[in-house]
């Protein structure tokens, strides 16, 4: 249960309501403050690494971290002053020395893969103040289907990591080595394929600066077209995850999870998150067809209408189990629920499925 919002603080001089054991980065969201972050994501526990949330507390020596600072009765903050912005823009020249602000990082490398790019822009860091040693080693051999491994762009924020933990329950990636020498790999080092993940994308989606990048739709980064994102419900199966389809000039590019999907947090699986080449697919049916001496020929709506028409009303001569309707996964959910209306109704039989069944 939720606990009431029953003590008072201070936000910029502002009297707001909180409840015990919430953040002072959650109750400042709360209240339209505009705090920058990282290595945060609300699905997550708190980390604490990137160090971009700092705020002032009357009375604390230094700036804390708000994502991982409990709130409490009295607390005065300040979350916006010259002394904070320019505490954030050097950690972001810092995180720039390892990311050339000017790289392109295409939208279609993940969900989050802007977030840092966006705090460049808004910070004005525009070049590398800093130089020096680079972490993180891309892993070009990586030759799964679906998933960029592109570490050169790590900031060891450990985002991908911990929603493999705690969202995914998977723990197929960890971190390997401190420092410089810090890198996000599977066991031994090896390729995902090998590994336990399941390629959910979860990582991918959640990754704050396309390090991890979602390699389907990345083939269409050339294309110019501007890219479309439709909320829609994933059909594969019965959970009704919410997704974000991508599509450009009409063509579906990739799919993005909704992390506020109120059945996914963010979550998708492998077919949800990667399955979409079938929409195009040149081997997709785009006529009827009815079986003509053994063999499928194009035919007319009507004509196979009629057909499928015949072909049910002779089974309903037969008893009523003579009749077994399977729906595909692949088709919208109004034609799922279309075919069990039909089915029921029609035939008198509840005898349909779908692999949606969830
Ligand atoms: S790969 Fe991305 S999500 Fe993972 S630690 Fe690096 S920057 Fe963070
Ligand atoms: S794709 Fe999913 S299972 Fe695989 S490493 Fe990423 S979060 Fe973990
Ligand atoms: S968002 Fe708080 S430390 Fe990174």
């Amino acid at each position: 249960m939720n606990k009431p919002l029953d003590q008072r603080m201070t936000i910029d001089g502002q009297e707001v309501i909180f409840a015990e054991g919430e953040t002072i980065y959650a109750v400042a969201q709360r209240n339209a403050r505009s705090i920058p972050t990282l290595c945060y994501d609300d699905r997550l526990e708190a980390f604490g690494a990137c160090r971009l949330c700092v705020v002032e507390v009357e009375g604390y020596r230094n700036p804390v971290a708000s994502c991982t600072t409990p709130a409490s009765a009295g607390m005065v903050v300040t979350t916006k002053n010259a002394t904070l912005d320019k505490h954030r823009k050097t950690l972001l020249e810092l995180v720039a020395s390892e990311n050339p602000p000017d790289a392109d990082v295409s939208p279609l490398r993940g969900k989050a893969s802007q977030e840092m790019t966006e705090l460049f822009t808004e910070y004005g860091v525009t070049g590398a103040r800093f130089e020096g040693k680079k972490s993180g080693t891309s892993r070009p051999d990586d030759d799964n289907p679906f998933i960029l491994r592109d570490y050169d762009r790590c900031i060891s924020c450990y985002r991908c990591v911990r929603v493999c933990a705690e969202q995914e329950g998977d723990f197929a990636i960890s971190v390997m080595n401190r420092g410089f020498s810090t890198q996000i790999t599977t066991e031994f080092s090896g390729l995902l394929k090998d590994s336990d993940c399941t390629f959910c994308g979860q990582c991918v989606q959640t990754c704050p600066t396309g390090a991890l990048a979602d390699k389907k739709a990345l083939r269409f980064a050339e294309d110019p077209a501007p890219v479309k994102k439709t909320r829609s419900v994933c059909g594969y199966c019965g959970v009704g995850c919410s997704v974000d389809i991508m599509t450009k000039g009409g063509r579906i590019v990739g799919i993005q999870p909704a992390f506020d999907g109120p059945a996914n947090e963010g979550a998708l699986c492998v077919k949800g998150q990667f399955a979409f080449d079938f929409v195009h697919h040149t081997d997709r049916l785009t006529t009827p067809h009815v079986r003509k001496e053994g063999k499928l020929v194009p035919a007319s709506w009507e004509e196979a209408l009629d057909v499928a028409a015949e072909g049910f009303l002779k089974a309903k001569n037969h008893d009523r189990y003579a009749t077994y309707a399977i729906a595909s996964g692949r088709a919208p959910s109004e034609s799922s629920y279309l075919t069990q209306k039909f089915i029921r109704a029609n035939n008198g039989t509840h005898y349909v499925d779908n692999c949606s069944r969830g």
